[in-house]
């Protein structure tokens, strides 16, 4: 499958690790409070977590994994976890690059950098710049993204390149516009924390994506509880719409004679 080739199209073989994994990684708070500890405890030891998923899907052979940190809605918080959380950002990209450089870790950001401070914009770019050439394992943190600000500033990207599609266009005109052009849509998706909604994530790329949904709170998950969850996912018939039948016939066809 090419990399800009939507999921959508083509039939994964059923049992394989998923490319694209990505994950609200949501209860830090919780746990925290658990402990009669302050929230951001909660998300400094998160940390911990994310580095265990990163390992782990570099060592089963994911492609893609998409963190969401930090979404369009959460600037509503209170402002020192806000300040916090931005800080922990910088800290991770002043302290983490070169690893992921010489882990064969490609590091993208996606969201709106609009509200971003300069410094943490300027980290960003390095990173990015300094891991591009990067293939084992794409790693993408969504920080300041709404996936409703998603389809927006991709219409509006695609208008400006293209302006005769105002009148008329389709799904593969707008899809290299949207922020995660450069990856296949999530095969699997999965919420920690219990709660089970999609809070502004990948809104277009999820459409027919796995939901996979654990009361583990975040600074809990770890390699163990991520097999669990693509243990689930390998057990999923995916569909995109046909019958049981008709995959059963695309099967019959891809076993080689
Ligand atoms: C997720 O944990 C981290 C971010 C949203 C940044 P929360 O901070 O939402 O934790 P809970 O949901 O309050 O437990
Ligand atoms: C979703 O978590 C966003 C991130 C994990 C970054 P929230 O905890 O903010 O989600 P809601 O607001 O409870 O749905
Ligand atoms: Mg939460």
């Amino acid at each position: 499958m090419s990399e800009h080739q939507s999921s959508t199209l083509s039939i994964p073989p059923v049992g394989a690790i998923p490319r694209h994994i990505a994950v609200i990684m949501d209860g830090n708070g919780r746990w925290a409070r658990r402990r009669f500890l302050p929230r951001v405890a909660g998300h400094r030891k998160g940390m911990e977590a994310v580095r265990a998923t990163v390992r782990a899907c570099g060592e089963l052979g994911v492609e893609y994994l998409t963190l969401f940190a930090f979404s369009s809605e959460n600037w509503r918080r209170p402002k020192e976890e806000v300040n916090f959380l931005m800080q922990l950002f910088v800290s991770m990209l002043e302290q983490e690059v070169m690893k992921l450089r010489d882990n064969g870790i490609r590091l993208k950001v996606v969201g709106s950098r609009e509200r971003l401070e300069e410094r943490l914009v300027r980290l960003i770019e390095q990173a990015e710049t300094l891991t591009r050439d990067n293939r084992k394992l794409t790693l993408t943190v969504a920080v300041n993204y709404g996936g409703r600000w998603d389809i927006i500033q991709a219409v509006q990207r695609m208008l400006q390149a293209q302006p005769e599609l105002a009148t008329q266009f389709g799904e593969t005109d707008l899809a290299p516009y949207l922020a995660m052009s450069y990856a296949p849509e999530p095969d699997l998706f999965i919420r920690t924390g219990g709660e089970q909604r999609v809070s502004n994530f990948l809104l277009w790329q999820l459409a027919y994506t796995e939901l996979y949904f654990t009361d583990i709170l975040w600074p809990d998950f770890d390699a163990r509880a991520l097999h669990q969850a693509i243990l689930w996912y390998q057990q999923r018939e995916r569909r995109f719409g046909r019958t049981s039948e008709q995959l059963a016939e695309t099967l019959e066809r891809r076993k080689p004679a």
